[in-house]
């Protein structure tokens, strides 16, 4: 199958762009895996002429405003993100009607149309430095994730106004499960995102995006590592250090929407060159603008 691929991709003068919470025989047929960030990057300067994005909805429309000209394809067309889907740019337009002087920060897991409402996008693995360099003189709203906005604060000490959005997989990750995990594995470090609910953040040895874990736990010395994020990091933690011990923190950090893609379904995707992915032309305009920004800063 993966020579298939390789033949398609050639073909279509296409990439493969994978998160890395995809299968594992999906992440080992792609140019790039990454988080949400490096792959946001990636789609932003490739010269291929098709992008085929395996990962959730959001990601691939971010391809899509990034490179314009490029034809963009998700392979699931159904692999979305309920996180995403918890923020409508209607009730943001609202909320933000609430709030006057308002300057609203968007976790990229947004929509098109919530990107172009707001003035700044981050990712996990640059929130910190985003919310740091906003103005201090106006007030924040930070959309959707309460989680990742509760740890901003924490750690930048920036008040923000939080949207009552949150990961489904990440926000399920209980401190029973990290007591549990712990007391089989009494000697692992606890890394999880910061997805996760407070408590259980506050129970971690080290808080980080899907990348920094990695990263953490493959240069730091430490030899066994309890995982609080979704379970298809441990492809890439086993393959860059398989001398190590990885143990996920439950069984329930598993993403639907991201194992939705199939290696088949990436071969049906290159063979059909469907489904697209576009973006409105003026919500394209606008949503850019809040990428841009966040691109200068990392
Ligand atoms: P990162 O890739 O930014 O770590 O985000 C995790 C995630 O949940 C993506 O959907
Ligand atoms: Fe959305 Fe969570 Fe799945 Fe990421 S892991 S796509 S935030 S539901």
């Amino acid at each position: 199958m993966s020579d298939t691929v390789a033949k398609l991709k050639k073909e279509r003068n296409a990439v493969i762009l994978a998160h890395v919470y995809q299968r594992p025989e999906v992440q080992d047929v792609a140019d790039f895996v990454g988080d949400s960030l490096q792959l946001a990057q990636q789609a932003a300067k490739t010269d291929a002429e098709v992008i085929v994005f395996c990962g959730v909805h959001f990601m691939a429309e971010s391809a899509a405003i990034l490179s314009p000209d490029k034809i963009v394809l998700l392979p699931e067309e159904n692999a979305g993100c309920p996180m995403a889907d918890m923020v409508t740019a209607e009730a943001l337009r609202k909320r933000k009607a609430e709030i006057p002087g308002v300057q609203v920060v968007a976790y990229v897991n947004t929509s098109a149309a919530v990107k172009a409402e707001c003035d700044i996008c981050c990712t996990s693995a640059n929130a910190l430095k985003v919310v740091a360099a906003l103005p201090e003189d106006r007030p924040i709203l930070f959309v959707p994730d309460r989680n990742l906005g509760d740890w901003i604060t924490k750690q930048t000490g920036r008040k923000m106004h939080l949207w009552e959005g949150y990961c489904n997989t990440h926000d399920r990750l209980s401190v029973d499960d990290i007591e549990r995990a712990k007391a089989a594995h009494p000697e692992a470090e606890v890394l999880v995102h910061p997805e996760c609910q407070p408590e259980v953040v506050a129970k971690a040895d080290f808080v980080a995006s899907t990348t920094g874990l990695i990263r953490y736990a493959v240069e730091s010395p430490g030899t066994s590592f309890i995982i609080g994020t979704e379970e298809g990091v441990l492809h890439p933690l086993r393959q860059k250090a398989p001398e190590k011990a990885f143990h996920l923190a439950a069984r329930t950090l598993i993403c639907p929407n991201m194992k939705s893609t199939s290696l088949e379904k990436v071969v049906w995707s290159l063979q059909e060159m469907r489904p697209r992915i576009t973006v409105d032309p003026v919500i394209r305009e606008k949503a850019l603008q809040s990428l841009e920004r966040m691109l200068a800063i990392v």
